[in-house]
């Protein structure tokens, strides 16, 4: 088949796939090549589908099940073939997207890899095609939402067509709203409010993974949030549904604040979806500045975790990008009990005008201090640690003259 626009061939996992050529698009080289090409693709997001790989083997080696998956923003299709073809147990991919030229890309690219009998593409509106699915018995295991931009659009229709005990990915690349740069479109679409602190982008997954566990209350559908990260210029969250009033209440206990001293570094959480304080810092008397409501809970679920990492080591070796999973991976296993919100050992520099220590000095104080403290995978210049942010500021001064 020929395509009237130009093509090469990527390698990607255990797929190859036709692609637009991306530079035969951009004019000028601060445009976005990938928006430019008739069919979307984008090859720095290699890293977002590599874990959306082994998250959905980690989820098929939980349940033990034949899944179904859907994929209902697919662009050239490789993302939904990429799960037919690397995770066991797949039984059905239903790949959809709503510009003709991708389906027919994705269609060409499903029989290039012989993936016919396992892989459909459609091509449609996403919300028609996940209300298509809604009912029971024609549910999927898993949904894929990977949209431009926000994923509220599609988030309502994809609860409604997950089953019971399923799991959703979600990709935001909003970033802007999310991260506090536009507060009130984040709370227009998410219904919480960011904040633009060092640890917006921990924020920004917490605020996706709060607008996802209140839409699906709506339903009476739980959340448990198994998987949340933030890099490039995405949020990421993992989530597997639990159908009953009484799992929707546990999630929604999960939900509150996060209230943060711009003045001292000072940092608190409040559980609940009603704020009922007048918020003032407890350590210096500054108003507080607030965040949410948002998921207050853990990101990442340990048994998941695990098994991502122990499947990324031993099936790993056709990623490109094993070695950061794998280091993203420790990361998250040394931080998945550790206090919401970091601080980032620069920014308290700069603040108290001080030479930075080293972040690993830092951690090493604190933990002589009897504090926890632990690095964290959404900054590499920051920590997290159960002290308060006087004895925060107080080890990182001391270090500092030392
Ligand atoms: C970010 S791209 C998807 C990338 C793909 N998931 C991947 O991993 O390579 C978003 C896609 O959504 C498609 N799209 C936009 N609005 C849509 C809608 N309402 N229904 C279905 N597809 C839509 C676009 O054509 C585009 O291909
Ligand atoms: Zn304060």
């Amino acid at each position: 088949m020929s395509f009237d626009f130009p093509t090469e061939v990527v390698k990607e996992g255990k797929v190859s796939v036709v692609v637009p050529k991306l530079e035969a698009f951009v004019k000028e080289p601060w445009e976005y090549a990938p928006s430019k090409a008739p069919v979307f693709y984008n090859p720095l997001m290699e890293f977002n589908r590599d874990i959306a790989v082994l998250a959905l083997q980690a989820y098929q080696k939980m349940v033990k099940l034949e899944i179904s998956v859907c994929e209902p923003l697919a662009g050239c299709g490789i993302r939904g073939m990429r799960f037919a073809k690397e995770v066991e147990g797949v039984r059905k991919v239903v790949v959809n997207d709503i510009n003709p030229e991708a389906a027919k890309l994705a269609e060409f690219n499903v029989d290039r890899n012989k993936l016919a009998k396992l892989v459909m593409v459609v091509n449609g509106d996403a919300n028609l095609l996940l209300a298509h699915y809604a009912a029971p018995r024609r549910r999927f295991n898993s949904i894929d939402i990977d949209p431009f931009g926000s994923p509220v659009p599609y988030m309502d229709s994809a609860i409604r067509a997950v089953r019971n005990g399923g799991l959703l990915a979600l990709t935001a690349t909003d970033l802007a709203p999310l991260s506090g740069v536009h507060p009130k479109a984040c709370v227009r679409k998410y219904g919480g409010r960011p904040l633009r602190t060092e640890y917006c982008h921990e924020l920004a997954v917490r605020l996706l993974a709060g607008c996802l566990v209140m839409m699906a209350a709506k339903h009476e559908i739980g959340v448990q949030i198994v998987f949340g990260y933030s890099t490039y210029n995405y949020a990421r969250v993992y989530a597997t549904t639990s159908y009953g009033a009484k799992q929707v209440d546990n999630s929604i206990q999960t939900m509150g604040y996060i209230l943060h001293c711009f003045n001292c570094f000072h940092r608190e959480t409040s559980k609940g979806l009603i704020l009922t304080l007048k918020p003032k810092c407890s350590e210096c008397g500054s108003k507080l500045s607030v965040a949410g409501p948002l998921w207050l809970g853990k990101l990442w679920n340990e048994e998941f975790c695990v098994l991502m990492q122990k499947l990324a080591e031993e099936n790993g070796k056709e990623l490109k990008n094993q070695k950061r999973i794998l280091k993203l991976l420790s990361l998250i296993k040394d931080e998945i009990d550790a206090s919401a919100t970091y601080y980032v050992v620069d920014k308290i520099c700069d603040k108290l005008n001080l030479s930075v220590p080293a972040l690993a000095k830092t951690i090493e104080t604190l933990r002589k201090a009897g504090f926890q403290a632990t690095r964290t995978n959404f900054n590499s210049k920051a920590f997290r640690t159960n002290a308060p942010a006087k004895a925060v500021k107080e080890a990182v001064t001391k270090l500092s003259h030392s």
